[in-house]
């Protein structure tokens, strides 16, 4: 029986492209170990559920259908995978009661459509490094050598809690023995079960119904599957893969965050070896999907999360939290910026400390100052909002001022209304504007003034009341005072 000892990456999958193959994803173990209440494969690695990380290779390749076992949060998992691949041919089946791998296959194939009787890969939901291009050795090796069953093995200084491959004389695989049921020299061999595996549907519907619970774990092992084979006189290959790391599974929290630095630094890595400099790696968050142009300097303690787009040329000072936002070439994001769902135009200014939420577009040539909260904000060229405002459902035109502390009132209480400013205006300090409300282009708004209806271009509005002085006012206010009370400011004196 043919084995091979290492994974060349000769064969490639693309030369079976007519071959089917479908897939299970086991993904209903409950994670005891994460001590935490959400399901194992929902904890996210690299900024995405782990599921939907660990289903990436199987989509890569085409297979289809890809059947996943869900138990624990089933729901939550469905909602997240649908939500990561919308359109994708996914079938859930769902494991009751976690009875151990080979259940959990048994009740994956049983929601495989009965027709189906090409490859099934079988892959864990916990398990987020794999790549495609694994699977496709896997794949072309158990092909080329006519296998019943493949798998995937390591071989580990430490072979700890996996299961253990036993191999005939002839280097063929025979069996695998979990650690917990592995008995004198068996503890010490050193090559361990991936948890990898490729069968042919038919094999796999008849050895999955063979499996039985008799071990110190009374579970149901997929692992059985070998000797099954083998006493079937079937042959079962076992390669070898190099890397550990792409087959770590996560089962504590510890693991997720040593996993999730791992995956930051590959990630710093590759963005400073592209132009992009990190005044400090340890406490730069970025999630793999951002791209980064060159050029771009990105301080201490910053994130960027989700499908953010960064250009080149870009300045983040530090401390900011950004989410799927895009910033155009030349823009300044000073100290302490949030912003999530938004666009960030070229050569913008922005903060210290502002807040830019879902629907916020600058244009390009902005500056939004310090304390300023956008929402639903389409700001045009150049214009500026500099301090202390809020501006939310409203569009503003090019190189128009936006004065200290003006406000959008926005919100009734039930419904919320548009504020549209034009180009070229004037939207004095401590102005409110109630919308529904349009100032025309030029105008400008005397700083005060609550604005309660539409301003015709190139108007001025105001709402002051005129200012009246009483002369010697304050003398007569505290004579009034006097004895009572201490004066205003004079407390600690
Ligand atoms: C399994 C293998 C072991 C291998 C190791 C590699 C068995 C019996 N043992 O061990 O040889 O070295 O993986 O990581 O298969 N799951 C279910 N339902 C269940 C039980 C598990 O869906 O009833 C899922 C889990 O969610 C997990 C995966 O199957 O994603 C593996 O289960 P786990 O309990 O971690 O397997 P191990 O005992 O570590
Ligand atoms: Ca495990």
């Amino acid at each position: 029986m043919p084995v091979a000892n290492s994974m060349p990456y000769s064969k490639n999958f693309a030369e079976h492209p007519l071959t089917p193959t479908a897939a299970l994803v086991l993904a209903a173990g409950l994670g005891t170990r994460m001590r935490s209440a959400r399901a194992k494969v929902l904890h996210e690695v690299g900024g995405r559920p782990m599921i939907v990380r660990a289903l990436a290779p199987l989509f890569e390749l085409g297979i289809a259908p890809v059947v996943i076992v869900v138990g624990h949060q089933a729901d939550l998992v469905q909602e997240a995978v649908a939500r990561a691949y919308p359109g994708r041919e996914v079938i859930f089946a769902s494991q009751p009661v976690q009875r151990g791998t080979g259940d959990a296959a048994r009740c994956g194939m049983a929601a495989m459509p009965a027709q189906f009787g090409g490859d099934v890969l079988i892959t864990y939901g916990d398990v987020p490094a794999l790549r495609a291009a694994t699977l496709a050795q896997l794949l072309s090796h158990h092909r080329a050598g006519k296998m019943a069953l493949s798998l995937i093995t390591l071989e580990l200084e430490e072979p700890a809690s996996y299961g253990r491959i036993i191999r005939e004389p002839s280097g063929a695989v025979a069996a695998i023995v979990e650690a917990c049921d592995a008995v004198g020299e068996q503890r010490a061999l050193r090559e361990i079960n991936a948890g990898v595996y490729v069968a042919g549907a038919n094999f796999l519907r008849q050895g999955l119904s063979a499996i039985s619970s008799a071990n110190a774990q009374g579970e149901f092992y997929l692992t059985d599957l070998v000797a099954i084979a083998r006493a079937r006189g079937l042959a079962v290959g076992g390669f070898r893969a190099a890397d550990p790391q792409e087959f770590v599974g996560i089962n504590s929290l510890e693991e997720l965050a040593q996993v999730n630095a791992e995956i930051r630094k590959t990630v710093n890595r590759r963005l400073m070896a592209a132009g992009v400099t990190l005044v400090d790696p340890d406490t730069a968050y970025i999630d793999p999907e951002v791209e980064i142009g060159a050029d771009t300097i990105i301080g201490p303690n910053v994130q960027i999360l989700g499908a953010s787009r960064i250009a080149a040329g870009v300045r983040i000072d530090g401390t900011a939290w950004l989410r799927e936002v895009s910033v155009g070439a030349g823009s300044h994001l000073k100290l302490g910026v949030r912003a999530e769902r938004c666009r960030i135009g070229e050569q913008c200014e922005v903060g210290p400390f502002a807040h830019l939420r879902e629907g916020t577009e600058l244009s390009g040539g902005n500056r939004i100052g310090n304390f300023v909260e956008t929402k639903q904000a389409r700001i045009g060229q150049g214009s500026k909002a500099s301090h202390l405002s809020y501006l939310g459902d409203v569009t503003v035109g090019e190189q128009t001022n936006i004065g200290c502390g003006v406000i959008t009132v926005n919100y009734d209480g039930y419904d919320k209304h548009q504020s549209r400013i034009g180009d070229h205006c004037m939207v004095g300090c401590d102005s409110q504007l109630i919308a529904p409300v349009s100032i025309g282009d030029e105008a400008y708004v005397a700083s005060g003034t609550t604005v309660v209806r539409d301003v015709p271009a190139g108007a001025l509005a105001l709402s002051h009341h005129p200012q009246r002085e009483r002369e010697g006012w304050t003398r007569t206010w505290h004579q009034r005072h006097r004895g009572t009370r201490q004066r205003p400011g004079k407390a600690n004196e």
